[in-house]
């Protein structure tokens, strides 16, 4: 009968054995078994070269049609870059100017960024002070004038509904373009919070002097 002891012996020395056969110092012949060699070495395609497999043949891809980037952790500009689902038609127009609303809350940071954006963007032809004083509009050293636009301040641009307004920045209006590919949605709300405070502002001053409209507020 076999000793129970010579078994643990025996596996011992098996385990030993198999240990040392493990480890050797002899440079390796063989790389050993690989069991995903795709993983091991992966393809490094060229980013602007071509590729047979696509039908573009081309190994970077675009987009699926209709996506949508999305800004996950930016606070304040989640879904910027959502679709704007009115059509770019009179009866769109319309529709903007009754349902479209500016979702920002007005704060001096919305203004001060919709101030920043509007100098940059809009007022070469708007003008700073939004009455269409523009650079490229007005001054003497242009030589071909751009028509210029209405100013914020004329009573077809104060009754304006903000929708509207989104609708022909997104959109552009005759002579001026769409700024959608410049300006996402938060953007552009920011920009039109902008213009409506000069609005409010000029409103003011129409009412007199901030005492008499105080006055007037209390009464
Ligand atoms: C190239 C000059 C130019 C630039 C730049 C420009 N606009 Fe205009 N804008 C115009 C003209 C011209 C009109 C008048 C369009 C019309 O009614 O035919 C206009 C009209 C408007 C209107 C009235 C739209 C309506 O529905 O009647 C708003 C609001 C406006 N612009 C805002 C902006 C804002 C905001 C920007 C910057 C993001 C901007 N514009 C940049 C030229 C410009």
């Amino acid at each position: 009968m076999i000793k129970r002891s010579s078994i643990v012996t025996a596996g011992l020395v098996l385990f030993v054995w198999l240990l040392q056969s493990a480890c050797s110092n002899e440079p390796r012949r063989t790389p050993g078994r690989e069991y995903m060699p795709d993983m091991a070495h992966p393809v490094a395609y060229e980013t602007y070269l071509g590729n047979e497999i696509f039908p573009d043949s081309m190994n970077a891809q675009k987009p699926v049609l209709g996506t949508i980037p999305i800004y996950q952790g930016i606070v304040g500009n989640e879904n910027a870059f959502m679709p704007f689902h009115y059509t770019n038609t009179p009866e769109g127009y319309e529709a903007a100017g009754t349902d479209v609303k500016n979702p920002l809350t007005i704060t001096p940071d919305v203004l001060g960024e919709g101030k920043r954006l509007f100098n940059i963007y809009c007022a070469i032809c708007h003008g700073e002070d939004g009455k269409a004083s523009g650079h490229i509009v007005v001054g003497d050293n242009v030589t071909s004038k751009f028509p210029p636009p209405p100013s914020y301040f004329t009573d077809a641009i104060l009754a304006l509904p903000e929708g509207k307004m989104y609708f022909s920045v997104h959109y552009g209006k005759n002579l001026m373009g769409s700024y959608s590919t410049q300006l996402d949605r938060i953007q552009i709300w920011k920009v039109i919070s902008y213009v409506r405070s000069m609005q409010d502002d000029y409103r003011k001053t129409l009412a007199g002097a901030p005492a008499v409209s105080d006055s007037t507020k209390k009464m």
